[in-house]
């Protein structure tokens, strides 16, 4: 059997293979609804073979939202959509994963085929964003308001309403997104955190937030569903956030009882250079897996089928998560299964189209 279609188990949930649908931000709803775009964005990757699908990241605040279209679960007229929606995918034999996301800084943005910019927090559709420290992404930004301590209490009440709306919408992974410069990441990495209080400073300090964070959603999410996270393993900048001090965050997870780390990298410094190329991040999911025992995703410029399985077969990580690929091809685990010589599952509606 091709090391891709293994099954895994992960406490009570059973993935039929290890390609994952990667969280991509569709910027499509309107007050944080989910729609019919989301079902079938969602939905087909889902026929398409994949193990888990995980939404984009779904912002636990209104003021969480990267732009104004982001998908969101800050009330409870949120989750009936996205009950459809999971209802579909466990349908056709995959599992529903959600992202749970706070933008931090980033956040009040312009989808980015309107260019992506800052918006302004006195213009229309615009906000103060919220960050560990007041200053902003670009020297050219508003700059954000540091949380006080009462702001970071929402902040984990927000993140715990957030995973018990997720439970009742059917979902049975969630990922924390702890990467690419939004507000978890901001808490982390020493480039955007100067906070002297218990929340800054020290390494213990600067991921504190996120062992809050991920101590009260597990007040609510039940012990036998996966809880992932997702990190920027490096800052890729001078000074910043290292491999080293992802190891020893994903050890931390571990006995916190963090089921997967999933291992990007990136997004809190405009400027840095990052070395693309193909399966770029990879490593970073080795060096954790290695170093902690922990269970790692690699993400990254990972495109073709054989690269996949090697990653898999090899002992890199336990789980591949395709983003971009999945754009061009929803299908992509069925041509993997082919290319590898795999029998799998087609839906049968499709499959007079079999290879
Ligand atoms: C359209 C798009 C939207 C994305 N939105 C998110 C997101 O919501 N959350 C997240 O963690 N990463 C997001 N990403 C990053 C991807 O999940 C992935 O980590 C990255 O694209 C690298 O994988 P790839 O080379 O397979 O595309 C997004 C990427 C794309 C292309």
């Amino acid at each position: 059997m091709a090391h891709l279609f293994s099954p895994l188990k992960i406490k009570s949930i059973e993935f039929k293979n290890r390609i994952i649908v990667s969280p991509m931000c569709e910027y499509s709803s309107e007050d944080g609804f989910a729609n019919d775009w989301h079902l079938v964005h969602l939905g087909s990757r889902a026929i398409g073979g994949a193990a888990l699908v995980i939404t984009e990241a779904t912002a636990v605040s209104a003021e969480g939202r990267i732009s104004p279209g982001d998908l969101g679960i800050w009330k409870d007229e949120h989750i009936e959509k996205l009950k459809q929606i999971t209802d579909f995918i466990h349908q056709y034999g995959s599992v529903a994963g959600i992202q749970l996301a706070h933008a931090g800084r980033k956040a009040s943005h312009e989808v980015p085929w309107k260019g992506g910019a800052q918006i302004a927090s006195n213009k229309e559709n615009g906000w103060r964003s919220l960050a560990p420290s007041a200053m902003p992404f670009t020297a050219s930004e508003e700059a954000p308001i540091e949380l006080d301590k009462q702001g970071i209490e929402k902040i984990k009440a927000d993140f715990k309403a957030a995973a018990e709306r997720a439970l009742k919408a059917g979902f049975k992974v969630i990922e924390l997104h702890g990467a690419h410069g939004y507000l978890i990441h901001e808490f982390y990495s020493p480039l955007s955190n100067h906070r002297t209080d218990e929340y800054g400073g020290s390494f213990e300090n600067r991921i504190r937030l996120l062992l809050e964070v991920t101590e009260s959603v597990k007040e609510v999410w039940p012990d036998e569903y996966p809880l992932f996270v997702r990190i920027s393993s490096t800052d890729w900048t001078e000074g910043g956030w290292t491999a080293d001090d992802s190891s020893a965050l994903a050890k931390i997870l571990k006995d916190k009882g963090i089921d997967l780390v999933d291992c990007s990298s990136g997004g809190n410094v405009a400027t840095a250079k990052i070395p693309l190329k193909p399966g770029y991040q990879v490593e970073f999911a080795e060096k954790l897996r290695k170093e902690t025992g922990i269970l790692t995703g690699a993400v990254g410029l990972i495109t073709e089928p054989e690269q996949a399985d090697e990653i898999i077969k090899s002992g890199q990580a336990d789980v591949v998560l395709l983003a971009r690929e999945f754009l061009r091809d929803p299908y992509f685990p069925l041509r993997a299964a082919h290319q590898l010589g795999q029998e799998v599952k087609w839906p049968s509606q499709y499959e007079r189209a079999k290879w």
